[in-house]
């Protein structure tokens, strides 16, 4: 079933586990996430940056990838399709073409900017049913273009956008898209916690919030920041080091080299079957498995 990411990402903090947000580069991504979803009977958001969705052609070719593939595979475990990532711009092109759920991005504008096209993007999103993610602070490193050195959100930014009525909300903790350096000091848990709590003492209820740059920190880190609130973990180098690391290894092996294995078709396969295994583990990680 394709729709929004709300109910699954109540449900998940509710249930203390965190719903995986991976990122589709290509037909093999939205292909293993949608297998390892429904493998391990996951609920899964699938989601796709400007930068992605330019390599594939277009955002529609990516929906219309996701859609087609879904139903190619009879999946049957809840999806959403996302906007990650996205500009005012993206935001207004994405609902255009049905994604179910959008990340507006705002996070470098003033905050005053930020709130005002959330609430603009507020009232559009519930008029299509479509969920409303939005970012305070910035996170550290860089994603398909969008660099961010900030690391901390501010909890009264948070609180104002809480208040704005988006339906999931990214926070800074210490975390970083991309690979984490030697040094990185890891996630700010008693940051986690005030920001949590502030929202709750405004709004009298906890929201889903969602850890970006979820690849590369240990389990244990992972599995915390879920107790204290993360209800979306997004993932995407991760994924490209495993599809990487699957296709190395078969081209370093020669296999690549015998019959027809020059086939894309075979030979993607080396990635892809990693790139399932990654996804299997992050949902073991984040506890959505059985969860559909
Ligand atoms: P990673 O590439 O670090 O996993 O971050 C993904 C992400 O946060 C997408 O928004």
């Amino acid at each position: 079933m394709i729709t929004n990411s709300t109910e699954m990402l109540q449900a998940a903090r509710a249930g203390h586990y965190a719903v995986p947000a991976f990122n589709v580069n290509n037909l093999e991504w939205a292909k293993a996430i949608l297998q390892a979803g429904e493998k391990a009977q996951s609920p899964l958001i699938l989601q796709v940056t400007s930068g992605a969705a330019k390599y594939m052609g277009s955002f529609r070719l990516a929906y219309d990838l996701i859609v087609d593939m879904h139903d190619a595979l009879h999946i049957t475990v809840p999806i959403s399709i996302h906007l990650d990532h996205g500009t005012y711009f993206d935001s207004l092109k994405t609902l255009g073409i049905s994604y179910t759920s959008i990340m507006f991005d705002g996070s470098s504008l003033p905050l005053d900017e930020n709130l005002a096209k959330t609430a603009t993007l507020r009232d559009l999103t519930k008029d299509q049913d479509v969920s409303l993610e939005t970012e305070v602070g910035t996170i550290g490193g860089e994603e398909d273009g969008v660099i961010a050195d900030g690391e901390i959100a501010p909890v009264d930014s948070a609180v104002a956008m809480a208040k704005a009525g988006v339906d999931m909300l990214a926070v800074g903790i210490g975390n970083i898209h991309g690979q984490y350096p030697k040094d990185w000091k890891g996630l700010n848990f008693a940051h986690l916690q005030k920001i949590d709590d502030a929202i709750y003492d405004a709004l009298g209820k906890r929201i889903p919030l969602v850890l970006h740059g979820g690849s590369g920190i240990p389990d244990d880190q992972v599995r915390k920041a879920i107790q204290l609130g993360i209800a979306k973990v997004n993932v995407n180098t991760e994924g490209q080091l495993a599809f990487h690391q699957g296709l190395r290894d078969y081209i370093l092996s020669d296999e690549d080299l015998k019959g027809k294995n020059y086939d894309p078709r075979i030979l993607l396969t080396a990635g892809t079957d990693q790139l399932v295994e990654m996804c299997l583990d992050r949902i073991r990680v984040f506890g959505s498995g059985n969860k559909a």
